[in-house]
């Protein structure tokens, strides 16, 4: 097995185990996020998510492998972090980077995965890649855009009404 292959594979089996830890920590976002649109963004990626989890299977797949996780530290302490943020009832502002960070962690290791496969000539498993890189990517975007539009709102409101 050429070492490009088995870097793909152990990175594969980080990114699959951090998805399913996505999956676990989305409900209690969802759950702790006070704005409509940062909840239904949550719900949304969560759905999202469990396709990724499918789309990582048929790429394990089409390299001849059983699915494998390897416990993703890095995830898991970003979602340690969440936790923290959700217990200190910190806010949606909190929320939406502890949940960017998650997108970043996976842009990054998609984004890696991505190009290995089309370097390997891979082309089916890369377009799975990319499907969900761009998935990804979405979501990052739309998080910013919740964070400019609602939060700022809520807070100047907040600040308004310590004002007075
Ligand atoms: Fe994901």
């Amino acid at each position: 097995m050429s070492e490009l292959r088995e870097t793909f594979l152990d990175e594969l089996a980080d990114l699959y185990d951090a998805e399913q830890q996505i999956t676990k920590a989305l409900p209690k976002m969802e759950a702790a996020a006070e704005s409509e649109e940062l909840k239904e963004a949550f719900t949304s990626h969560m759905e999202e998510t469990e396709n990724q989890v499918g789309r990582l299977k048929q790429v394990f797949e089409l390299f001849e492998k059983e699915p494998k996780a390897k416990k993703c530290k890095a995830m898991k302490g970003l979602i340690e972090e969440a936790d923290e943020l959700i217990k200190e009832e910190a806010g949606d502002a909190a929320l939406i980077c502890a949940a960017q960070k998650v997108e970043h962690y996976e842009i990054a290791s998609y984004g890696s995965l991505l190009s290995w496969a089309r370097l390997m000539g891979e082309d089916e498993a890369a377009d799975l890649l990319e499907e969900t890189l761009d998935e990804e990517r979405a979501t990052d975007e739309r998080l910013t855009e919740i964070a400019e539009s609602t939060i700022n709102v809520e807070e100047a409101e907040e600040e308004e009404e310590e004002e007075k």
